[in-house]
């Protein structure tokens, strides 16, 4: 007699019911209404919390070094070095400040304006503090490989090619996606992906060369790896001009590096070599921050990184964007016995990264639209300051239109490009250093001497002490062009 037993006992069975509701509709009730909200920070250890039980200490690590603020010009890190009796890691203070708490400024101070560090992006990860966090378990990927036996995250991919998609500076879908730690570790991979194999007898070295003023690493590793496959051959002038003299505009054999938008002038260039060279687009700032994107960058081999798009240059990430698939697992293979891949914990954390930027895309949280206005306002400040010099200049650039954007934008270039006019000032990075300014020779470059790089993707106090730097050198030209004085 089941069935008449059931019917029996439901009135009892609603009458447990009910007041198993009610009694869990009071808890709930006391719990978020008479309890104070519980902290993760606060909890006092052991047990679990919201369900969470072995990320909590992470967790509240992790935002207690967050939360010291070295009085606004430094930071701690979870990795720093402990500093007082406490255990705990200190304040490592900004350029020209000092001090436990980074609140002592040091007078007289040099403004540093050498290296690409983007830290102009900092302030855009605090506000998406909680969207860009990433916690992970100490067995996360521990494996050398990943899904699918490969090196690389297949959603990280994914979500690359969406990114480049929306952002509309990059045709990716038609492409393979090679990963690399930092795009630095391409610039090898890549030469050697596009150089004649070593036992192809027949052919000889592949010519590596790039345009003046061109980003110093592409000679540098190049004669660092010279070998039996390819051999810097310095710029691109000398073989254009040979070859539009005589018969032979081919130019099989030769690589050529093409900076778009370049580093250090921020012009957006194209391949000089015609022919059959193969040409490597480094498109590391061929993003909305630093450039309009007149329509997406459809070449064969292009590398990117997301050094200088989110600014997390400390993750080493970067990825190569390749048509023809014999390139792209010689690339591969490359980075295969070289590093294995890019490091899995990398990956987890661009994913999150890359995530957060598409998410916030043309909204308030647009990444682009926050880093044009702060290089715009860096490059406009730095402009208005220049504009009354005689003995420095900066490179021209006009408004132009943006695809992403959708309207005229006005130029945002990461660094500017300066070149001294004056007679005497022969070696401008020189010249520059006299006034406290430490800035990057052209002479790397293989521009003359005359010219020096001024990174603006540094932080606001870099940028800050920059403009003091500049400023004064500018006031002092009218003591200069006084009567009786001389030059400095
Ligand atoms: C033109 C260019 N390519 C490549 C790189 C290297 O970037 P990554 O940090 O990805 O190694 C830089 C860094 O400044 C750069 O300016």
């Amino acid at each position: 007699m089941v069935e008449g037993g059931r019917q029996d006992g439901r009135p009892a069975l609603l009458v447990l019911l009910c007041s198993s509701l009610l009694l869990n509709a009071l808890f709930l009730a006391h719990h978020f209404v008479f309890s104070p909200p519980r902290l993760l920070g606060h909890d006092d250890g052991g047990g679990s919390s919201c369900g969470l039980s072995w990320s909590l200490q992470a967790a509240r690590d992790a935002e207690a070094v967050a939360a010291v603020d070295c009085s606004g010009h430094g930071q701690v890190f979870l990795d720093g070095v402990v500093a007082g009796e406490d255990g705990r890691p200190g304040c490592e203070c900004n350029t020209c400040f000092a001090g436990p708490d980074c609140s002592i400024r040091t007078p007289n101070c040099t403004a540093d304006a050498d290296s690409g560090n983007p830290l102009f992006l900092e302030p855009y990860w605090r506000r998406h503090a909680a969207a860009s966090a990433v916690v992970f378990s100490g067995w996360h990927r521990m494996s050398y490989v990943t899904t699918d036996g490969k090196f690389q995250s297949v959603e990280l991919e994914r979500q690359i090619r969406r990114l480049h998609g929306a952002v509309g500076n990059a045709v990716a879908d038609d492409k393979h996606l090679v990963f690399s730690a930092g795009s630095l570790q391409l610039i090898n991979a890549l030469v050697y992906a596009l150089s004649p194999d070593a036992d192809a007898d027949a052919s000889p070295p592949a010519r590596v060369v790039a345009t003046v003023p061109y980003y110093p690493v592409y000679r540098t590793q190049t004669q660092m790896f010279d070998g039996r496959e390819y051999r810097w051959s310095g710029t691109t002038s000398p073989w254009a001009n040979a070859s539009r003299n005589s018969t032979d505009g081919d130019h099989g054999g030769f690589i050529e590096f093409v900076t778009s938008p370049n580093n250090p002038d921020g012009q957006l260039c194209k391949a000089v070599l015609g022919g059959s060279a193969a040409a490597i687009f480094d498109h590391a700032y061929y993003w909305p921050h630093f450039t309009h994107i007149p329509a997406p960058s459809d070449e064969d081999v292009m590398m990117f990184t997301m050094s200088k798009p989110s600014g997390h240059a400390g993750s080493r990430f970067g990825w190569a964007l390749i048509r023809d698939e014999n390139v792209a697992k010689k690339a591969y293979s490359y980075l295969q016995d070289n590093t294995m891949g890019a490091s899995r914990d990398t990956q987890l954390r661009m994913l999150g990264i890359v995530k957060v930027m598409l998410a916030n895309l043309h909204g308030e949280g647009d990444i682009f639209a926050f880093g044009h206005d702060m290089m715009r306002t860096r490059w406009r400040r730095l402009n208005a300051a220049v504009s009354r010099s005689r003995r420095i200049s900066l490179q021209k650039m006009a408004p132009e239109y943006c695809t992403y954007f959708k309207r005229v934008r006005e130029p945002s270039p990461a660094y500017a490009w300066v070149k001294c006019e004056r007679e005497e000032d022969e070696d401008c990075e020189e010249a520059l250093l006299k006034a406290k300014i430490i800035t990057r020779t052209g002479v790397g470059n293989e521009a003359s001497s005359r010219y020096t790089r001024i990174s603006l993707l540094k932080s606001n106090d870099d940028f800050d002490m920059l403009m003091e730097r500049v400023t004064d050198l500018v006031n002092a030209e009218k003591y200069d062009n006084a009567p009786g004085s001389t030059s400095m």
